[in-house]
């Protein structure tokens, strides 16, 4: 059999595996709403301007609706040999409502059609992520607020550097996460322009209203060529790499947790809702959910990657190529939200271990440069001679085995006579941590003033139900 919605000028059917390989139904069947949804501001339209009768156009925005609860309540047959989303659903409202059907696309192309559902999915989906990633830097804001004074070693090379406070570390990923989202909501205003009318690529002669569709639809103005309406998808790749830099903080902030929580390191506990056990060795407590948020950027970023590919050096206008734009984002964007959700999770169950982190922040010498500093300001030593000096003190603690609060001022002495006790104040990581007042600083009164400055701010933006992160859940 020919396909019924465009097989006139064909005698023969397609070959099964023609059929397989040209199906997207299989997939696009997601974009269902948004089909539905752009078919009903595209018959209002038609309605409206005179191009249809208001009779007929209100019969099958009826219709519509009748397809669109079918599918709602699970009891729709999408069917391969239909090819896609577009057509599934228009061969059932035909079905439904008889042939003023086959007027619901007077005016249109599945080039346009796909290019205006695709933009509403991808527009829905960073609405979606713009909230989570909210839910997540509040959920840091919070540990930030809590954790404001406690005190752990920061790292350069990942070897100790200088002390930090937790809270500190905290705000630096939500700090992060705000670019995140000004690059989501960057892609998000390119993106919000409407393809639906441009038709197959060169427009069409009916007296079509491209305004009150794109209005209809939410988006700020119909696209301006309509051969690049249907060719873009900057929209898709633009979203996928902002999707890639987010997923790449993610994954930092993941191994930062399977380090923090291995036995090695002891700085903090994930409890029994976010660990696995092993079924082999009774005594791990594996950190599965940080280690496979870690592992999304490796789809995220491969998406974005295949989806380049499949643009690249595409002639204008529309090429079926293009059917392989929508498995990429929809699992690089699945994945995201995903990560999100265990991420923000994870973050409220995380408890730090005050007690072992500032003793690891005293180890590997975290307040040397606090001892330059105080050459430099008490007895005006040159930054580099302090420098130096520190050093040969470090030296020396090294060779006694103990750290440098240790040390005896007679120790101190024999490296720099002018040294005094009043230097013993400056070698506590405690001290050391307060004294770094300068903005952008670690001291707890700076990161206490700059949670509770974020979470003002986002206590408006995050999912409203804090405790319970729900994961963003399959759609059909
Ligand atoms: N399923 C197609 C896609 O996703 C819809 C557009 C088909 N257009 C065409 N000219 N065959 O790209």
């Amino acid at each position: 059999m020919t396909n019924t919605m465009w097989g006139g000028r064909f005698a023969g059917s397609p070959a099964a595996i023609m059929e397989e390989i040209n199906a997207s139904i299989g997939f696009d069947k997601r974009l269902w709403r948004q089909d539905i949804q752009a078919s009903k501001a595209h018959v209002a339209m038609l309605g409206a301007t005179g191009i249809l009768t208001a009779k007929e156009a209100s019969t099958i925005a009826r219709g519509l609706d009748k397809v669109a609860a079918e599918i709602e309540a699970g009891q729709f047959d999408f069917k391969p040999e239909l090819e896609d989303i577009h057509l599934n659903i228009e061969s059932r409202l035909a079905e439904l409502i008889g042939p003023v059907a086959g007027k619901l696309h007077t005016a249109r192309s599945r080039n346009d059609q796909v290019a205006t559902d695709f933009r509403l999915y991808v527009r829905d989906e960073i609405d979606a992520i713009l909230h989570l990633i909210a839910g997540l830097q509040l959920a840091l804001g919070n540990k930030a607020e809590a954790h404001a004074a406690t005190v752990m070693p920061g790292f350069t090379h990942l070897q100790t550097a200088q002390a930090i406070t937790f809270g500190h570390h905290c705000l630096a990923y939500v700090e992060m996460l705000a670019r995140d989202r000004g690059r989501f909501e960057g892609a998000r205003k390119r993106l919000n322009e409407c393809p639906l009318g441009a038709a197959a690529l060169a427009g069409t002669g009916f007296p079509i209203d491209r305004n009150a569709t794109a209005e209809a639809l939410g988006f700020a103005r119909p696209a301006a060529n309509s051969l690049d309406a249907v060719s873009d998808r900057d929209f898709a790749l633009e979203t996928l790499a902002a999707a890639c830099i987010a997923a790449m903080h993610l994954s930092r902030l993941a191994e930062e947790m399977v380090l923090w929580t291995s036995p090695q390191f002891g700085f903090a506990r994930l409890s029994d809702r976010y660990t696995t056990g092993s079924s082999i060795m009774p005594q791990k407590r594996n950190p599965d959910a940080a280690e496979l948020v870690r592992a999304k950027l490796g789809r995220i970023a491969g998406a974005f990657q295949a989806l380049l590919m499949v643009m690249k050096g595409l002639p204008l206008a529309y090429a079926k190529d293009m059917q392989e734009d929508k498995e990429p984002v929809f699992d690089a964007l699945d994945a995201l939200k995903l990560g999100l959700a265990a991420m923000t999770g994870m973050v409220q169950d995380l408890e730090p271990d005050a007690a072992a982190m500032a003793e690891a922040a005293a180890k590997g010498f975290s307040t040397a440069t606090d001892l330059a500093d105080w050459l430099v300001r008490e007895l005006g030593l040159p930054f580099r001679e302090a420098h130096h000096a520190t050093g040969r003190i470090v030296a020396l603690a090294e060779s006694k085995g103990c750290g440098l609060a240790d040390l005896s001022l007679a120790d101190l002495q024999s490296v720099e006579p002018r040294l005094t006790k009043g230097v013993f104040s400056v070698l506590e990581v405690e001290n050391s941590v307060k004294s770094r007042t300068s903005y952008g600083g670690t001291a707890p009164s700076r990161v206490r003033a700059e949670a509770k400055r974020w979470i003002k701010r986002l206590e408006k933006d995050a999912p409203r139900d804090r405790k319970k992160v729900k994961g963003p859940g399959s759609r059909p």
